[in-house]
């Protein structure tokens, strides 16, 4: 069974995971309105992504005899000046999930909920992909500085990103 102590930090984590939902699907919104439909997808992709996440939260609560409360989720902002602008903005919140995903690891060390400790193992490898994806294409926006050409390029690219959709309730 959860503390009530691990129980609240590991809901609040299903908000921040919807959270990061919500801000990746203003991000495809973003693009989605530029034309890049490419960016769009992958954002999609990242977004559906985002949902499992959550609901891995979600079904160990339950699996623990915890309570699964909802939270209100923020509002994502809907404007940035440029596609690294975007990607700039979503590798800085991946580092804060991050910081998020490690504070409740310490958590679980300090109470000595070796479940929850090895459920949040995942997620650490995770977040090192995580962080690691958007910071690809970061780096690759920063060479192309704006070009239209290599913009239409990269959005190209990004199209091909496999989105199942199966993925959100087989895997959580
Ligand atoms: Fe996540
Ligand atoms: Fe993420």
């Amino acid at each position: 069974m959860l503390t009530q102590e691990m129980e609240k930090a590991l809901n609040e984590q299903v908000k921040w995971e919807l959270y990061s939902a919500y801000l990746y699907l203003s991000m495809a919104a973003y693009f989605e309105d530029k034309g890049l439909t490419g960016f769009a997808h992958w954002m999609k992709a990242q977004t559906a992504e985002e949902f499992m996440h959550a609901m891995k939260f979600y079904n160990f609560i339950f699996e623990r005899d915890g309570r699964v409360v909802l939270e209100e989720i923020p509002a994502p902002p809907t404007d940035w000046e440029s596609p690294e602008a975007v990607f700039e903005y979503a590798y800085k919140h991946e580092q804060e999930v991050s910081a998020r995903i490690n504070k409740l690891m310490s958590l679980a060390k300090k109470m000595e909920d070796y479940a929850t400790e090895n459920f949040l193992q995942w997620f650490v490898e995770e977040q090192v992909e995580e962080e690691a994806s958007f910071k690809a294409i970061l780096s690759k926006l920063k060479l192309i500085k704006g070009d239209p050409q290599a913009t239409f390029y990269l959005d190209n690219e990004l199209a091909q990103r496999p989105l199942d959709l199966n993925l959100l309730m087989t895997q959580a």
